[in-house]
């Protein structure tokens, strides 16, 4: 089992000897927990990969401390860049540049780019500073999965896969960073996320949000992703109508703002309305609601501005199809 470790000067000190030994950390982020692994081996790359059961074609995340390591890994930092890192760094934007010799390619997936991020959170920063290394990490999850916004939620997945966590509580932001590309020409946003993409326009006016054509740009972004165990549906409007009819008193809610009647339980995920709060919460009610012994978890739709573009981003690849609702029955279109 995962040694789990308190994020004092004690425990990180740990964890980054382990780091160092090619070892794999769990720690908090300002986004989700990630598992991490010295960036500059390819061997402990390769452990990441092994434990997430992640499929090689999707490459992971380096975390650096201070903006001047990132420079280490990219081959130019175009003014662009800068003036992007000099707004949002420390915090949840990940930039995709061209990669130098020394990133291993298994952190790239063998593309010519690799992403890195600044992360906020003062336990991240310290462990990488401590591990005097880049730390590679993808959220701590096995793949497909919730997102872990919790250190229980990832030593259920993966203590038994790993070497140490970093057990902080809860993480801040609760999704995962937002990713651009600025190896392309206009920048195209690769994953919405903790950074609301409003904040990013008026950097960069021309960036691309529709999702790429063709052979993926970003490879981890599949249709499926971020699945809890029970079948989730995202609710439409519109008279009863599907394949399969549930009894509404055995299915979960997921909501927005307001409980919803007839469900055998309801989470609401920000009743003053609040996507940042929403965001926060999403992966930990979900997760709840994944272990409540449901037939099927119903979503209600989030308006789609600020961070509820991300979190219904999230939601759609966790989804199995629609729902539609009538006075006792959850209606499923898959
Ligand atoms: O907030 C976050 O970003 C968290 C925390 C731990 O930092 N990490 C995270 O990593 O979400 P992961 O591996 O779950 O997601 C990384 C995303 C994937 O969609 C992947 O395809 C994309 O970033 N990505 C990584 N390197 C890339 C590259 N060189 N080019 C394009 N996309 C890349
Ligand atoms: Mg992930």
């Amino acid at each position: 089992m995962a040694r789990v470790l308190s994020p004092d000067a004690e425990g990180i000190k740990e964890a980054a000897e382990i780091i160092r030994a090619e070892g794999l950390v769990a720690f908090p982020t300002e986004t989700v927990y990630g598992l991490g692994a010295n960036a500059l081996s390819a061997l402990a790359v390769t452990k990441i990969f092994a434990a997430k059961a992640r499929p090689h074609f999707d490459p992971v995340i380096v975390h650096v401390a201070d903006p001047k390591d990132a420079e280490k890994l990219w081959l130019t930092v175009p003014k662009l860049a800068q003036d992007l890192i000099e707004k949002f760094w420390p915090g949840p934007l990940t930039l995709v540049l061209p990669k130098r010799e020394i990133v291993p390619d298994i952190v790239t997936a063998g593309l010519p780019t690799v992403a890195v991020r600044m992360p906020s959170h003062p336990v991240a920063l310290d462990l990488i500073r401590e591990a005097g290394v880049p730390v590679a990490a993808p959220s701590a999850n096995r793949f497909g999965r919730l997102s872990p916004t919790h250190h229980e939620a990832v030593l259920e997945q993966l203590g038994g896969l790993i070497d140490a966590i970093i057990a902080a509580g809860p993480t801040p932001v609760g999704i995962e960073s937002t990713v651009v590309s600025l190896a392309e020409s206009p920048p195209r946003l690769l994953r919405p996320g903790g950074t609301p993409i409003e904040a990013l326009l008026e950097f960069l006016p021309d960036l691309r949000v529709e999702p790429p054509q063709g052979p993926s740009a970003s490879p981890g972004t599949l249709p499926r992703h971020y699945q809890p165990s029970t079948a989730l549906f995202l609710l439409e409007p519109g008279p009863p109508a599907g394949q399969e009819a549930l009894e509404r008193d055995k299915c979960g809610f997921l909501a927005f703002q307001r409980v919803w009647e007839g469900f055998a339980r309801v989470e609401v995920l920000s009743p003053r309305g609040d996507l940042v709060e929403a965001a926060a919460r999403f992966f930990s009610l979900l997760r709840k609601l994944d272990r409540a012994g449901l037939l099927a978890i119903v979503a209600e739709p989030l308006p789609e501005v600020g961070l509820g573009l991300a979190i219904m981003d999230r939601l759609r690849r966790a989804s199995s199809g629609r729902a539609r609702l009538d006075k006792t029955k959850v209606w499923i279109i898959r």
